[in-house]
């Protein structure tokens, strides 16, 4: 028994995040006397260089039973000419599990705001949460090809697929702080005009949310003049794709973002972090694990319901950050490996805190 976990660690720096991020899964979960089974499989380029395919049928499979998926990153310059490229595994993962709602949440650790481009006073309150749609648009539209004359690719939504997303996003904003912001280019894109009159006709079955609609373009600058003032952007696959790594930004760094990816209910779950394979700094035991340990910590909570063992690994990641322990994106030279032992020894000391009180 336990949690069968799949395990995707991929390219670039995904194992060296994923081998930090199991040792903290595996600590945690023995404190509380749960189990939890992972089942590693290829994935990305290096299943392309064992079997020629960046999803292969045994990856497909182990997915198809999981209770969850952990995935680290994908993708690599060695790959880029491949035939099939490992960003392909990816889309195709995501579409066999049907995970269509994709949630970034954006949060600002106080210890590292000063890293931040903004003046401080703008980040006060920052907390948002993009609800990014994953399994249409530009990126699975069809027809889609290139050759010597062109290049094309299809931005398709049917009306089943923003309703979805839009009553997602909705229902989130219900638990929050009841704003909801849909993102589109209405004023140009026929999808974008689909998108906007779905998310006005569903608008009237959630009285508690105010909705605003803003066009991508001036939204990208919103995210940076006014952050705070978002509370669940819905948007969909790739203006959320950019729009998620412009947010990372305010919190000082892309290494620090999760996410995770939900299909319908009682459907397994996909959590990773919103960062690429890194392949500038892979190999030297120099990324930053945070955005994998909370995505990690996402799982816990949303698949497993353990949330305080999800709180566990978070807070102890604000204690590691407080105290000066930061990775060279954020201007330390805090090893990869160092921030997991520092993350492990927090946890360790907050565990026997817990049993100590017990007794
Ligand atoms: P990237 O996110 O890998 O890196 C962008 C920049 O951020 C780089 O300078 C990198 O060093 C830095 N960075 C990213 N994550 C970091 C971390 N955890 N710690 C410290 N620094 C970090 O984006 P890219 O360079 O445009 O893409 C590299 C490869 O990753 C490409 O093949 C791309 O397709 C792939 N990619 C994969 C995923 C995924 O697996 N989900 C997401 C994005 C990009
Ligand atoms: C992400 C990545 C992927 C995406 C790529 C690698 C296919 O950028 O997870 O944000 O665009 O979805
Ligand atoms: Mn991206």
């Amino acid at each position: 028994m336990g949690y069968n976990v799949t395990v995707l660690a991929g390219d670039g720096i995904g194992p060296e995040i994923m081998a930090v991020t199991q040792t903290v899964l595996t600590q945690v979960l023995a404190q509380s006397e749960q189990q939890i089974q992972f089942n590693a499989q290829l994935f990305g380029g290096a299943a392309i260089d064992v079997t020629g395919s960046p999803f292969p049928p045994a990856t497909q499979a182990a997915v198809a039973t999981a209770d969850a998926v952990l995935l680290g990153s994908v993708g690599g310059p060695k790959w880029d000419e491949a035939t099939e490229r490992p960003e392909q595994g990816l889309l195709a993962l995501r579409k066999q599990m049907g995970v269509f709602a994709n949630v970034r949440p954006v949060k600002i650790f106080s210890a590292v705001k000063h890293l931040s481009p903004l003046r401080e006073e703008r980040l006060e309150a920052v907390d948002f949460v993009v609800v990014r749609e994953l399994l249409g648009g530009l990126y699975f539209g069809e027809p889609k090809y290139f050759n010597e004359k062109e290049g094309v690719d299809t931005l398709r939504y049917d009306k089943a697929s923003i309703e979805r997303i839009v009553h997602y996003a909705f229902k989130l904003a219900a638990t929050r702080k009841g704003e909801l912001t849909s993102i589109d280019k209405a004023n140009v894109l026929a999808s974008s005009k689909l998108w906007r009159q779905t998310v006005e006709e569903i608008a009237p079955l959630y009285r508690e949310v105010r909705v605003t609609h803003l066009y991508v373009d001036a939204a990208a600058m919103h995210l940076i003049q006014r952050p705070a003032q978002f509370d669940v952007i819905v948007t969909e696959n790739m203006f959320g794709d950019i729009l998620s790594d412009e947010a990372s930004v305010l919190g000082g760094s892309l290494g620090l973002l999760p996410s995770s990816s939900h299909a319908q209910a009682g459907r397994a779950a996909l959590y990773e972090p919103i960062h690429g394979s890194a392949p500038d700094i892979a190999g030297q035991d120099c990324a930053n694990p945070i955005g994998m340990l909370l995505s990690a910590a996402m799982m816990l909570r949303q698949s497993f319901q353990l949330e305080a063992e999800a709180t566990q690994i978070e807070t102890a990641v604000e204690t590691a950050l407080a105290a000066g322990f930061l990775t060279k994106d954020l201007g330390g030279q805090t090893s990869t490996r160092a921030f997991g032992a520092k993350i492990s020894e927090l946890i360790e000391r907050s565990g026997a805190n817990v049993t100590t009180n017990i007794v």
